[in-house]
């Protein structure tokens, strides 16, 4: 029996699959989409997955993410595969990848932190010391940053 997709496909623009079940509006918050920006958005939730058992999907309408941008996605979807569809059809895959080495994005979660001080001009830079649960470690002060310290910088 051939199985329905709940949204149809798109002609093009970017598929984020295979996140990790409930973090699909996590995805859109640190990627900066409120809804109000005009381009259509897809979110699907809670969805059958072989890989991952549940899944969520984002679809996003005439909008093809840049690479920096799909390694911030890694942070909090480590399982994510980015699809760019022209004319409906997937021209690139690829899996995010979320490096050993965090620097610029994400902030310290340690107020004191020199890459606090905007006076010092210290760029954050963090090792990764756990994917899931994600945590990383400054380098310079050694405080641990969590995916909820990280989702709390990206607010709407
Ligand atoms: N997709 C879409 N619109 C298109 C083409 C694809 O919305 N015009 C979506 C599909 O529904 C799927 C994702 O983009 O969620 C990737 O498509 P495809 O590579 O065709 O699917 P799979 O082979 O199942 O992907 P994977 O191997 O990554 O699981
Ligand atoms: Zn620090």
């Amino acid at each position: 029996m051939k199985r329905e997709l709940i949204v149809r496909k798109i002609e093009h623009g970017t598929v984020i699959d295979h996140i990790p079940a409930g973090n699909a509006l996590n995805v859109l918050r640190i990627l900066g989409i409120r809804g109000n920006e005009g381009f259509r958005v897809a979110v699907v939730m809670n969805v059958e997955s072989r890989k991952l058992g549940r899944k969520d999907i984002v679809k996003i309408e005439g909008r093809e993410l840049a690479s920096e941008e799909v390694s911030i996605i890694a942070l909090i979807a480590p399982t994510a595969t980015i699809n760019i569809i022209r004319n409906y059809e997937v021209v690139y895959k690829e899996r995010v990848k979320l490096p050993d080495i965090i620097e610029g994005i994400v902030r310290c979660s340690n107020p004191n932190c020199i890459t606090n001080q905007p006076k010092e001009g210290a760029r954050p830079k963090f090792r990764v010391v756990s994917r899931d649960p994600l945590l990383l470690q400054c380098t310079y002060c050694e405080r641990y940053t969590t995916k909820e310290d990280i989702l709390k910088q990206f607010r709407r």
